[in-house]
């Protein structure tokens, strides 16, 4: 197969609303260093509209709403369209193609055992109120998805581990069945634990929209000002600036490990050359909150301000970013078409692709008579 030297690059993401910090130092920052890395011949981001209407089917307006808002934020981070294809799922049809295919692959006690969707199925009440099939089947249609592009890596978080090994048992059953055609990708899952998992500013184990504990890429200096001020969760037992401190747990240390270089410090805390000093001050007690929450805020600001900017320039011109978009999703049709007629081409359901088949259909019929 041509691709398998090529190394190609699949990742997405459910449009089910603007993206946040959480996304940022798990996600949207590796993509752009990858990007940028020009170690791969391919990259890809798919935006997962059909993914998302498999658990909104009721309100598929915050899908197409939260389509602009996705694209709006990859595009200020430095996802840059001219190295990094951005496409709709729900435009590619080869995907839904696959996706039939790949469901008689697939056995309904191993979708069963994926821990991700039972516990998104919890989250979701399916429990109760009755498991939608195309919900329980989704790490299906996420295979396909991975192996129409034809990806070898696949940046995710440690969350999607479970859907990129169904995507490699596919591969595997697939291949066997009907012939080498599909490329076995890999996880790439982040290096360090504070970049998999940043918590809420409240502390708790993860951003969400419901929980109002998010910093979006697209807040104002205000609002991020306040989130920070008013709900980011610090030490409990640091009472007094003298008390020493814990910053293990402590969420405002947890965002400075995930974002402050010594190039912060030296701009904004001279008091301390690194991350390390400062630590080692509110542990040993004499270093107040508002001071880290001060230096915090300007960490943020520093990230987040050029981001920021960025999306202003960007949604002046709309139209620019629906072509964009457009011509994504235009050479996505491509190559996920291609892998398509492959497959239909291994497993001899392509009947059409020529008229071979009738030489075939005549001999057949011929035979029988015999
Ligand atoms: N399931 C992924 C998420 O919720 C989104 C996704 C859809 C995806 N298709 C993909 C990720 C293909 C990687 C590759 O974040």
């Amino acid at each position: 197969m041509d691709n398998e030297q090529k190394q190609i690059i699949l990742t997405g993401d459910r449009p089910t609303g603007r993206l946040h910090l959480g996304h940022y130092v798990g996600s949207l920052k590796r993509r752009v260093e990858l990007q940028n890395s020009g170690k791969f011949d391919e990259i890809n981001i798919l935006i997962a509209d059909d993914q998302a209407l498999t658990d909104n089917a009721d309100n598929p307006a915050k899908i197409r709403d939260n389509i602009i808002n996705v694209v709006l934020d990859y595009l200020s981070v430095g996802l840059d369209p001219e190295k990094t294809t951005i496409c709709v799922q729900s435009a590619l049809p080869a995907l839904h193609a696959l996706t039939f295919y790949y469901m008689n692959l697939v056995t309904t006690a191993r979708l069963s055992r994926n821990p991700t969707v039972k516990a998104e199925m919890q989250m979701r009440g399916f429990a109760d109120e009755g498991l939608p099939v195309g919900f329980f089947a989704y790490p299906v249609s996420q295979a396909a998805d991975i192996t129409a592009f034809n990806a070898t890596v696949v940046p995710v978080g440690e969350d999607q581990l479970p859907m990129i090994e169904q995507t490699r048992e596919i591969v595997e059953k697939f291949n066997r069945l009907y012939g080498e055609t599909l490329v076995l990708p890999k996880a790439m899952i982040p290096e360090n634990e504070t970049q998999r998992r940043l918590p809420g500013v409240d502390g708790k184990a993860k951003m969400s929209k419901s929980l109002g504990n998010c910093i979006y890429l697209s807040d104002t200096a205000k609002t991020i000002k306040k989130q920070v001020n008013g709900k980011m969760f610090t030490d409990p037992t640091h009472l007094r600036i003298e008390d020493s401190g814990h910053t293990e747990g402590n969420v405002v240390f947890t965002y400075l490990d995930a974002l402050c270089t010594d190039d912060h410090f030296a701009e904004y805390l001279p008091d301390y050359k690194n991350l390390d000093e400062m630590k080692e001050h509110y542990r040993r007690g004499g270093l107040g909150d508002g001071t880290c929450k001060k230096f915090l805020i300007s960490v943020l600001e520093e990230t987040l301000s050029p981001i920021r900017a960025e999306r202003a320039k960007w949604e002046k011109d709309i139209a620019t970013v629906y072509d964009i978009l457009e011509a994504g999703t235009a050479k996505a049709r491509e190559t996920t078409g291609a892998t398509l007629a492959r497959v239909q081409k291994a497993m001899r359901i392509n009947y059409f692709a020529d008229r071979g088949i009738i030489k075939e259909w005549e001999k057949l019929l011929k035979q029988a008579k015999q």
